[in-house]
Parts: C-alpha cells; structure tokens; sequence
C-alpha cells in the first residue's frame, strides 16, 4: 500500500494544476491517469494549439446551476494569474479572435509548463493505471487500481467528463460522487456538431464544407454570432457548437443567415434598379450559390424575378432567411463532443475549495464537476481556476 498525502484522479489540466499547487504547499502528491501520457485533452486541443483561456473569461461564459458558484472560483485564479504563468515559462502565444489566447508552436508547451510545475512541486505522476475503486477509510481514502493500492488523506478526483471515450474518458468520478451520496446532474455531450433528420441531410451534405457567418438562436433566447458550417452529417461550425449547450432533444434552432443585411430591404433597393434579376441570382450574391439552389429546388423560395414578388413574398422571403428554422436529429454525441454539461452538482461542494460539504477530504474539480464553459478558452480557464482552488486546500 503506498501512502500519500494527497491523491488526485486524471492527469489532465484540473488535476496536474491542483497537484503542483498541493506539492509546493508541502504535501505528498501523486496524480494516477489511465492513459500513456498526462494532459492527452490538452495535446489534441484547438486543433493541436491549446485554447488556453479566454482574454475575457467571465462568470456569464459557464452554464451552472449556481453562477455564484463560478464566480467564487474565476475570482480566486484568473485567467490573467494564467496568463502570468504562462509568461513566466516563456511560452509563445497568440491572440486569435474574441479574447482567445493559443500557442504559437503546440499545445505540448501548455503540458510542458504543467509537467515542469508538477515536477518542482515534487508531484509523483502514475500513467497507465485505471483508478478501479474507491474506499473511506477513518484518516481518508484507499484507492485501488489495476496496479497498485494507494492510501490518502485527500481525494481530489479530477476524471473529466465523457467526451471522446477513445483519450480515456470514464465515468469513474460520477461513480465516486454517487457512492458518497453526492448528486450527480444529468450528463449531456455538449458543443458538439448537430446531425440533421435524413430529409435535410441528402438536401444539405452536398454543401460540406461550406460555412455562413449567422446568428443562431435556441428555443431559450440564447444567441451565438459566428460561422455555421455544413459538414456531410449535419451543421458545425462555433455558432453550432455554442448553442448545442443550450439546445435539447426535439427543440429546433433558428439561425439567421443575412445578420448584416436587411433581405426585404435589399430587394426593394434592387427592384427598382434591376427588377429583371431572379431572386435566385440575388440572394446567390450575398450567400453560397449552391444552398439557394437547393432553397429553390426544394420549392423554399420561388423561383421568381424580383420584380414578380408580391409584398408578402419579400416579407415570407426574408423572414425565411433571417429566421431559417433547423430541427436536428440529435447531436454526434460524446464521440467528437469537446465538454460533457452536467456532472456533480456544485451544491454538494466548496466553491473555495471544491471539498465535498458531506465528505471531508474528498474534492471535485474541472469538467466531471457541472460547470460548462462556452467554446473558446473557458473550460481550460475553469480547469486552472477550480484545480487552483482545490490545492491550497487538499
Ligand atoms: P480531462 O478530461 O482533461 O482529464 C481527465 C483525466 O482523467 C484524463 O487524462 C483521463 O485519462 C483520466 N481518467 C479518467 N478516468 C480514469 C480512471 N478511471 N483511472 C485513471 N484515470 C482516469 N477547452 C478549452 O478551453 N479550449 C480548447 O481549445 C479546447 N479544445 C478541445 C478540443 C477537443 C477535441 C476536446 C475533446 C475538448 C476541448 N476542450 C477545450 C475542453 C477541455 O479539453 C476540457 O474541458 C478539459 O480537458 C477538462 O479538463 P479536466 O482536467 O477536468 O479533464
């Protein structure tokens, strides 16, 4: 049985940041990971360079059932306390777009910065060991894995959430909050691409590829201004991806594909210059040619000269293109989901040390937790904050 102050499940960016925290306050530390090598979300993140945070990360960027709950937490560890580690160890970035900080070269260089702390810190590190079980025991915890049996004081499960099974995702820590008795809200993949009703998807596959900067808005009122892009099973893009948050089964989405313009505007402009043009050619300018082709073929809007439209035509017309309603089938799921919404309830824990209210020493951090970030930064941010957090306390 190998004995350590602290133990911490997942070596991804909540439990490795906790671990050196925890280390240089004097604990014995050792984070277990079932997978070859630590941080393995953080190497395939944006695109292989690391959305590490977010410039403008703010309480009203996470989904939780208690927003006081995110704003004690970014409060503590900000994303600028991030931003001067990561100044501290040189590493190259870039601002890309809405406050979005990446790496210049790769995202080996965020784990590099987390490896580098962990090792001054004097964290021990076990890859290739699935954490199996979980006891209490009177002074604090046996864990068991498929290696070793280990004995703590504090528990600090840092497993992450469902998404993408094939880099070790397991539901080891919702199993370890039901066994306390802790509530565990319901999981759900989240930004993640829709699937389209196989009606729309033989209309709509010929336009993979294709993105148009809209505005898409969930049955909630939630809104996203950025790129959808047609894929061949459905729509993706970050517009997409944001409002799959916030959009559940049977619910449809509205994305308006002119933000910029005023449609009904614009026709009447142009019917009186150039009534001869076909609505086909004039709405062929401003959005993809092919996607109005297939608007007219599947008889969605006429096939007409401008200046054959009635007054009600150009209303329907623009109101179609300004509020085009889409009822996916489902979503592609935890398979190419980033985040997994829902998780331990945060009512069952600290905000200011994530410790579980009913069970002393046993800590929730980052993503098995049910704080969700939007896309762009914000579950690295709530990953450093909450994992923080948890080691000035565990
Ligand atoms: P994380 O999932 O990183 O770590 C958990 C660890 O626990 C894993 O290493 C796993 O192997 C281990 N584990 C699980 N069960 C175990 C068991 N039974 N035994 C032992 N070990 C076990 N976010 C962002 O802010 N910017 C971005 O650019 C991106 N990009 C991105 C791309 C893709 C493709 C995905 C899938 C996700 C993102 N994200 C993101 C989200 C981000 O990766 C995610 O929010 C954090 O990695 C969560 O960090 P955690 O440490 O909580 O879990």
């Amino acid at each position: 049985m190998v004995q350590v102050d602290v133990l911490v499940i997942g070596a991804g960016a909540a439990g490795l940041m906790c671990a050196a925290q925890a280390g240089y306050r004097g604990r014995s530390v050792t984070v277990i990971d079932m997978g070859k090598k630590p941080g393995r979300k953080i190497l395939i993140s944006g695109g292989g360079r690391c959305n590490f945070t977010n410039e403008n990360a703010s309480p009203e960027n996470y989904l939780c059932t208690n927003p006081h709950f995110v704003k004690s937490c970014l409060s503590r560890y900000t994303q600028h306390d991030f931003i001067e580690l990561v100044d501290r160890h040189g590493l190259a970035y870039h601002h890309k777009t809405l406050g979005q900080l990446f790496c210049d070269n790769s995202a080996q260089d965020i784990v590099d910065i987390l490896l580098t702390e962990c090792e001054w810190a004097g964290v021990t590190i076990q890859l290739r060991q699935e954490v199996l079980s979980v006891e209490k025991t009177e002074s604090g915890f046996t864990v068991t894995t498929s290696e070793a049996s280990y004995s703590c004081e504090s528990l600090v499960v840092a497993s992450g959430g469902l998404t993408m099974p094939k880099l070790g995702a397991t539901p080891i820590g919702y199993k370890i909050a039901e066994q306390f008795d802790l509530e565990v809200l319901p999981t759900m993949a989240a930004l993640v691409p829709f699937t389209l009703h196989q009606h729309d998807k033989a209309r709509f596959e010929a336009l993979s590829g294709i993105s148009v900067p809209s505005i898409v808005t969930a049955e909630d009122g939630t809104q996203f201004k950025e790129n959808i892009l047609f894929t061949h099973r459905g729509l993706s893009g970050p517009a997409i991806l944001q409002i799959s948050s916030f959009w559940r089964a049977g619910q449809a989405v509205l994305i308006n594909l002119l933000p910029e313009l005023d449609l009904a505007g614009e026709i009447h402009t142009q019917r009186q210059s150039n009534g001869q043009k076909s609505l086909k050619n004039v709405l062929g300018s401003v959005l993809p040619k092919r996607f109005i082709e297939i608007l007219v073929a599947g008889g969605d809007i006429p096939d007409k000269a401008i200046n054959q439209l009635s007054h009600t035509e150009i209303e329907q017309l623009a109101d179609y293109i300004h509020n085009w309603e889409i009822k996916p089938n489902g979503t592609e799921g935890y398979r190419t989901a980033e985040v997994t919404l829902g998780g331990v309830n945060s009512a069952e824990l600290s905000s200011k040390t994530f410790e579980a209210n009913q069970v002393k020493g046993l800590y929730f951090i980052g993503e098995v937790t049910e704080v969700t970030g939007w896309l762009g930064g914000y579950n690295f941010q709530y990953a450093w904050s909450s994992g923080w957090a948890c080691g000035q306390a565990c």
